[in-house]
């Protein structure tokens, strides 16, 4: 073969992953941006492309990652079974040889103790960054960002035995889960909510907590005062050197927020880890999801703690995961158990899909694989 033959071969095969690369990124947008109406789906994973048939994107709902039927005529409110059981024996037994191989195949698409965050030594100050979800937009990498990103991840070499993943659903409302979820090993929060005032409900310990830039304007007000910046303040101080995971690049308009709380940290010289989700994190979790045939749009943080904890955590066990307006008993139920936001579940201009995220989480808790608490805990 000449020279010349195999560098032209070399550069049509190059060609041809930046080709698939480009089709993969900008289908993921055009969905996202999109909102609605007609449906589009994500194409499987490049390995799999050549494998599945075209009709297997779009399965049935009730076909998702297990051949257990899912009864979408009644709403999922009451179809928990032993989980919103009033008594305290259920059924539940952790399947090992299961959610090792769900491990084993989440691995295959990311590795969270490395896609938690960016590290020091693969970006520099100065460098330009496109938003995950409009790449057309673009931020710098401050010099203060830069200091608070980690040298190592802060999931290193880090395991557990048992860890909650704590949701923010108003079903916690007097559900007295705080102990138990404090009983946990590693717990996970959402969105930096707010614990002291609901210690029994939701406990107090954080492992790691989120934030998403958004918070730092519905929940501290964008840090106008000096009242609202000791508020943050106090929040952060009560993680006691837990992981803040800051995801700063998925969409514009959060740049000023994460320059603010950036600044803030630095000042008081905070004990918290920061930790600034990879780039790639969110299309891998969502790659192995819809590879599952589990046709999320875009993954919820709940979604990816879960995704992510699988990494790190033997039993996991999931709380404040609840998204219906109603319980089993059909009372009202607030969308957050901390404010009086409120939320279309099932509208198709939500990016989320969250009815159907929690249909696949009570599937993989009837075979085992995790744990949903769904209602009061007994003490
Ligand atoms: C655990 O899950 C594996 C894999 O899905 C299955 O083969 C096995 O029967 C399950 N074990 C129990 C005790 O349910
Ligand atoms: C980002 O950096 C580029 C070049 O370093 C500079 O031209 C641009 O003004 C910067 N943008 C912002 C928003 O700081
Ligand atoms: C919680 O319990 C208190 C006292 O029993 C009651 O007043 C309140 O309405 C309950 N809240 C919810 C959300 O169920």
């Amino acid at each position: 073969m000449s020279f010349e033959f195999r560098s032209l071969m070399f550069g049509i095969v190059i060609l041809l992953v930046i080709f698939l690369i480009i089709a993969d990124i900008s289908e993921v947008e055009e969905e996202i941006g999109k909102h609605g109406g007609t449906r589009k789906f994500y194409p499987q994973n490049l390995l799999h492309k050549s494998k599945r048939p075209a009709s297997s994107l779009q399965p049935p709902l009730s076909n998702q990652l297990s051949p257990e039927k899912i009864d979408t005529s009644k709403p999922a409110i009451g179809g928990v079974g032993t989980a919103v059981n009033p008594t305290p024996k259920t059924e539940w037994s952790f399947n090992r040889t299961l959610s090792n191989s769900i491990r084993k195949n989440i691995l295959k698409f990311l590795d969270a103790e490395r896609d938690i965050s960016i590290l020091k030594g693969t970006l520099k100050p100065g460098d330009v960054i496109h938003y995950i979800f409009d790449r057309q937009s673009t931020v710098n990498v401050s010099e203060s960002l830069y200091r608070l990103l980690p040298a190592v991840s802060p999931m290193k070499d880090r395991h557990f035995q048992r860890c909650a993943i704590v949701g923010n659903s108003g079903i916690l409302l007097n559900s007295s889960c705080g102990r138990q979820i404090d009983g946990h090993d590693f717990v996970i929060r959402c969105n930096l909510a707010p614990v002291e005032e609901f210690a029994g409900d939701v406990g107090r310990r954080t492992s790691l907590v989120t934030m998403n830039p958004s918070v730092v304007q519905r929940a501290f007000q964008d840090l106008s005062s000096a009242a609202w910046r000791e508020r943050f303040l106090q929040r952060l101080r009560a993680l006691q050197g837990g992981v803040l995971w800051i995801p700063a690049f998925m969409a514009k308009g959060g740049e000023e927020r994460v320059a603010w709380a950036v600044r803030l940290i630095l000042q008081h010289a905070l004990r918290v880890r920061t930790a600034f989700p990879s780039l790639r994190l969110l299309h891998a979790v969502r790659g192995y999801w819809l590879t599952n045939k589990v046709l999320i749009k875009r993954p919820t943080t709940g979604l990816l703690m879960y995704t992510m904890a699988t990494r790190f955590c033997e039993e996991i066990h999931l709380y404040g995961f609840w998204p219906f307006p109603r319980d089993a008993r059909g009372n009202p139920i607030k969308y957050h158990y901390y404010d009086t936001l409120t939320y279309e579940y099932t509208s198709r201009s939500s990016p989320h899909t969250m009815p159907l995220e929690f249909s696949t989480l009570r599937d993989l808790h009837s075979r085992g694989a995790l744990r949903l608490h769904t209602g009061a805990c007994h003490t």
